[in-house]
């Protein structure tokens, strides 16, 4: 049973990737500094796989403690890289955050692959790499043009450091382009855990549908879209976790050509922000109480995958509808609403 280590498995979609690589016949390890994410999915994944995962609890910034989980574990297989700040909005107020945070780990990382000679290394990148697309759907060949935000130029390099890192060592490495990741196990025992007020829209819809924020603000109706608001690929985050699966089975089944290769994870079908709230109220009957505010620095405007070469090289199929990703993500947010009403006793309202 080949070991795969996790980074940022306890985050949301390390915890949904690590369920379909158990259930696929790997055996995990985690490593996650918890700085934004807790052990909480860890439970999830057990109830579900019957695996308890260990997860060690370190900040992969610090280049030692990093290297010791490689000492301790001689027979790690393949890395999957999710461990990063991803908020774009933050990463305009803070860039040397991202910078550091997102880069120093990386470059630790890969100091480690390099060192314990690990073959197969996949990476949690994003669309947010395309910047601001002169056309969409996108492909993997879309040129990449300016990132609208430090966290998409962390995105950006890490794809470069990757590319050449595994040029120069002739590893192996699959960049993964998210899209709008969104949505909950189907089971309801893993979901989106935002430490803080969320930042992206389908959990700032989902805790503003259930009382937890008094609304949403839609930043900006004035873009050249259909409806004015921007325009997204809502991907869930189960059919997100199961193309790793298949991406590191490529790598380990040698069917990658060269040493790199980039796919983008996206149904292809794009909705708007104004689309997706309307989308919500029908799916669960729950009126939103949403306004019209400025435009968010770093926004892309629109974008959407096209994703046919994930599909005919990874026999990628997402499965999940618009409205099952929304339907999940409630039902979640209905159970951690009960969960921490029997917690505390009473029901919860952040400001
Ligand atoms: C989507 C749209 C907002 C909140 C995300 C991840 C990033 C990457 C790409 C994986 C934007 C609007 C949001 C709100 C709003 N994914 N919005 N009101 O910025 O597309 O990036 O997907 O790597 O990690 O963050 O996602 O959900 O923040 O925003 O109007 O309260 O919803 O302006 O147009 P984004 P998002």
């Amino acid at each position: 049973m080949k070991k795969i280590l996790v980074t940022g498995g306890c985050g949301y979609i390390g915890s949904h990737t690590i369920v379909d690589l158990i259930e696929n016949g790997f055996d995990i390890i985690s490593v996650d500094n918890n700085s934004r994410s807790s052990t909480q999915l860890l439970e999830g994944i057990e109830k579900i796989t019957g695996k308890k995962v260990k997860n060690y609890k370190v900040d992969l910034c610090d280049f030692n403690d990093t290297h010791a989980i490689f000492e301790e574990n001689p027979d790690i297989a393949g890395i999957i890289h999710f461990a990063a700040f991803k908020a774009v909005g933050e990463s305009v107020e803070k860039p040397l955050l991202y910078f550091d945070n997102n880069l120093s780990s990386l470059i630790n990382l890969l100091k480690c692959v390099g060192s314990f000679n690990i073959p197969y290394f996949v990476f949690s990148s994003s669309c947010t790499v395309y910047g601001n697309p002169d056309s969409i759907p996108v492909t993997e060949t879309t040129p990449t043009k300016q990132a609208e935000s430090p966290y998409g130029y962390t995105k950006q390099m890490g794809e470069q450091i990757i590319t050449e890192f595994s040029r120069a060592t002739g590893g192996k490495s699959i960049l993964l382009r998210y899209f709008n990741p969104a949505g909950a196990h189907p089971l309801g025992l893993i979901g989106e855990l935002p430490i803080d007020k969320p930042q992206n829209l389908v959990p700032v819809i989902t805790q503003s549908a259930i009382g937890k924020l008094p609304g949403i603000t839609v930043f900006g109706d004035q873009y050249p879209t259909r409806d004015g608001s921007c325009l997204r690929d809502f991907i869930h985050v189960s059919d997100l976790a199961h193309a790793h699966t298949l991406a590191l089975q490529y790598l380990i089944n040698g069917k990658l050509k060269g040493t790199t290769d980039i796919f983008n994870l996206g149904t292809g079908n794009g909705i708007t922000v104004l689309e997706t709230i309307k989308a919500f109220e029908k799916v669960t009957g729950v009126t939103l109480n949403y306004k019209i505010g400025p435009n968010r620095p770093g926004d892309v405007v629109a974008i959407y995958a096209n994703n046919d070469k994930a599909k005919n090289l990874l026999g990628w199929n997402p499965a999940y509808t618009l409205e099952e990703i929304l339907q999940t993500a409630w039902k979640w947010e209905q159970k951690l609403s009960e969960d921490e009403k029997l917690f505390t006793g009473k029901n919860i309202t952040l400001n």
